[in-house]
């Protein structure tokens, strides 16, 4: 049975060599230095004893205008045990956190990881990049599940600001 444990050292070799079996080699310096960085607030999932997956957060992060909230930096689940919802259990602790808002970046093509934050409620915040090489800017904003709209439908629910970030 998977369960989901803070961040410590011990796994940092874990993390990393998950890290380079998903990620292109080309950002593997940053991730590095992302891991080195890595507190407690960052989770890994581990089957047994064995880390099958990892989320790297940072916490008061704020990208290109976007609210002050929590970053999911990093999100991998090692290749085999891809498909078996190692990723859905991380991403589901982690909106439990309780933060204003969680937002991450992921590249334009990458269609299972979109899959799965959209089945998350995460929305486009921003897209960047070019055609080739697209990027987006995803939100989710707790506020915005719990909050039912409003009869009128034109008042729509205070959301500090975020709605201008929302695509519609
Ligand atoms: C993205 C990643 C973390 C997901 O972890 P996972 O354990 O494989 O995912 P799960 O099994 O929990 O969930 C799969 C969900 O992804 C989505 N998904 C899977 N394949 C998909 C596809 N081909 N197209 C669209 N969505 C897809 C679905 O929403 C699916 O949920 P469902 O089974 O209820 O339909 C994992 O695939 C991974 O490590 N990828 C490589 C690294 C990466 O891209 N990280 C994200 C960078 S932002």
């Amino acid at each position: 049975m998977a369960h989901i444990e803070s961040y410590k050292l011990i796994y940092s070799a874990a993390v990393s060599k998950i890290g380079r079996l998903n990620f292109d080699i080309y950002y593997m310096e940053i991730f590095h230095n992302t891991l080195k960085n890595a507190t407690s607030l960052s989770k890994v999932i581990l089957d047994g004893e064995t880390v099958v997956g990892f989320a790297l957060l940072n916490e008061n992060a704020a990208f290109r205008g976007t609210p002050s909230g929590l970053e999911l930096t990093y999100l991998a689940v090692t290749p085999a045990e891809q498909g078996k919802g190692y990723g859905t259990m991380l991403l589901q602790h982690i909106l439990t956190l309780q933060y204003p808002n969680v937002w991450l970046e992921v590249s334009g093509i990458n269609a299972k990881a979109i899959g799965l934050y959209t089945k998350f409620g995460f929305r486009p915040w921003r897209h960047y990049g070019t055609k080739a090489d697209p990027g987006i800017i995803m939100g989710y904003v707790p506020k915005l599940r719990v909050q039912p709209p409003r009869r009128c439908g034109r008042a729509r629910p205070q959301t500090d600001g975020i709605d201008a970030l929302l695509a519609e």
